[in-house]
């Protein structure tokens, strides 16, 4: 299997840039030579990434701001990025939001909106992106999923919802294009340390998003369908899914 990072050069769009796990995987790829074409919607935050990125050896970066919430504007956003890369190797989907689940339980509008972010966003883009890439026969769309999609709990069901919603969705997509010769690499980090998950309860035993970074630009490489990372969410995860819904529900997870 060719890795991408020997493919020259590698040419990779990021939406959500500035996301903490995007930035520490993006300064892995700025130090291989890629070239990245880096979307957010804070333009001075994104700035700052991109320069940053340029001064660690990225061989090209341009950028575009855009709330990626509005999916009318995905189509011309991704034939733009396309075209100022001059071609595309792989895509990294990055944003999301993790929500209030409590006022998300008492107001469908809060739901609505991490579920829009989360699913619904990522949905229009990877649409694009898979017609494009079985087009041209090759191409990496990676996702930022999470094991919190793994199985609904009551203190995050509605992030949980919109990132299952999204893994089931990567998995139809991957069995549908991956015989055109396009990966689809769903990724489930458990709690890494980032700002979304700053203020959280134990925090700074969380993982480390340089490692998690690491580990998401090998899967990339390898072209592995599905990675969780730290690689010890993959039984975790399995053990938590086999509990019996008489026993789940009377837990406080
Ligand atoms: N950290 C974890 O423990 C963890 C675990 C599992 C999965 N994940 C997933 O990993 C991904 C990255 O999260 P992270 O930990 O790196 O968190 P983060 O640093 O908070 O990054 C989230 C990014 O999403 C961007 N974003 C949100 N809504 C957007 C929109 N409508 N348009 C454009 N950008 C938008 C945010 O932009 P602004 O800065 O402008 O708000 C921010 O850059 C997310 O999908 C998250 O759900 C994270």
């Amino acid at each position: 299997m060719t890795s991408l990072a020997n493919s020259s050069p590698m040419k990779i769009l990021v939406l959500g840039a500035t996301s903490g796990i995007a930035e520490a995987t993006c300064r892995i790829w700025a130090s291989q030579g890629a070239s990245l074409f880096l979307v957010a919607r804070n333009a001075e935050k994104l700035a700052a990434v991109a320069s940053d990125l340029r001064t660690r050896g990225a061989r090209f970066v341009d950028t575009a701001v855009t709330d990626l919430d509005d999916t009318t504007q995905h189509p011309a956003l991704l034939a733009h990025a396309v075209n100022a890369l001059e071609g595309l190797d792989a895509a990294y989907l990055a944003h999301g939001v993790l929500g209030d689940q409590t006022a998300a339980e008492q107001e469908f509008t809060t739901a609505e909106q991490i579920l829009h972010t989360n699913f619904i966003a990522p949905v229009s883009l990877v649409t694009w992106l898979a017609n494009f890439f079985v087009q041209r026969r090759s191409g990496v769309i990676a996702v930022l999923s999470s094991v919190a999609g793994d199985r609904g709990r009551k203190s995050n069901y509605v992030y949980g919802s919109s990132k299952a919603g999204l893994s089931t969705f990567l998995d139809g997509l991957r069995n549908r294009v991956d015989r055109e010769g396009v990966t689809v690499l769903t990724i489930k980090p458990g709690p890494t340390k980032t700002a979304m998950t700053a203020g959280m309860k134990g925090s700074e035993k969380f993982a480390d998003v340089n490692a998690v970074a690491k580990s998401i630009v090998a899967a990339i490489d390898k072209r592995v369908d599905t990675l969780y990372v730290p690689f010890q969410w993959q039984p975790i995860m399995f053990v938590i899914r086999h509990i019996p819904e008489r026993v789940f529900k009377k837990l406080n997870l």
